[in-house]
């Protein structure tokens, strides 16, 4: 396969076109990347040791793995200073690896329609959209006007076309019942925890066959493996994840990335 040269970018790619160039692996320099996304290069983190054995062994494991995946695939600066409207209005947006698999997902459905749930300030969003093929349109539900206001910002700076995103203001299961049924590749889930029984119903109207629906902070970050954790929060998603991996109709999978995402393919 014949490879791109190297390209030396003086500006980030904001405001360019979507999906932006080189960014997510594609070749450029690691120094460049590091540049843009103020993140530190690969093998920084590595040589810092910020992932040694001993560490490892105190937990800290998955953090060092999770900043050597940010280090390895950065975000570009969209994606950044969504995450920062984020931080300001205290919105807990989805980590660098689990962005990741999102797109993978959405890339690997082949994603044209995406319902989202909790649009927060749009990293999940702009995650999503850069997976989903290019005629694709994201429709995304939030019921916080603010959080809306600064998700159309992140669009807005990534250079998102109008029309590839739908943002409705609502609470989720005032809109569910206004979307079409078998229309969708995609559901994503991470709006009100209490309320994700409800959001696989909908999910199971909306999918297509083969689509898929996806649960953010499924496993509370390994909390529902701890037979101490006996919150609502956690009752409730061990409930999901049974009813989930219970459902004749869907093909499962739990994935120990961020807070844990819970995965369901439509096969029937
Ligand atoms: C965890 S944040 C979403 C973060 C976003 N998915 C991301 O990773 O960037 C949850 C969002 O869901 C919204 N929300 C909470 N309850 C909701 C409901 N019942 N219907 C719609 N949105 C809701 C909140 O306003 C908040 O913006």
């Amino acid at each position: 396969m014949k490879r791109r040269a190297h390209r030396t970018l003086s500006t980030p790619p904001s405001g360019g076109p979507f999906p932006p160039t080189g960014w997510a692996g594609a070749p450029i320099g690691s120094a460049v990347r590091a540049a843009w996304s103020g993140a530190r290069t690969l093998e920084a983190v590595i040589e810092s040791g910020s992932s040694t054995s001993e560490q490892r062994s105190r937990g800290g494991g998955a953090a060092a793995l999770s900043e050597w995946i940010a280090a390895w695939q950065p975000e570009d600066p969209a994606v950044q200073s969504a995450r920062q409207r984020a931080a300001e209005v205290g919105v807990s947006a989805v980590d660098v690896p689990t962005g990741g698999v999102l797109r993978l997902l959405a890339a690997a459905t082949g994603a044209k329609a995406v319902v989202e749930l909790g649009t927060g300030a749009g990293v999940s969003s702009l995650c999503l959209l850069r997976g989903m093929r290019s005629d694709g349109i994201l429709t995304t539900v939030d019921s916080e006007p603010e959080h809306q206001r600064m998700a159309k910002a992140s669009l807005q700076e990534a250079a998102v076309p109008s029309g590839r995103a739908r943002l409705i203001g609502g609470r989720a299961l005032d809109v569910l019942p206004r979307l079409s049924d078998r229309a969708y590749d995609l559901v994503f889930c991470d709006a009100n925890r209490s309320e994700n029984l409800d959001y696989l119903d909908a999910a199971l109207r909306l999918l297509r066959p083969g689509g898929t629906v996806v649960f953010a902070g499924a496993l509370a970050g390994g909390k529902v493996a701890e037979s101490s954790a006996r919150d609502q929060d956690v009752l409730a998603l061990r409930e999901l994840a049974k009813v989930v991996r219970d459902e004749p109709r869907l093909a499962s999978a739990a994935v120990p990335v961020g807070q844990g995402l819970l995965a369901a393919c439509l096969v029937d």
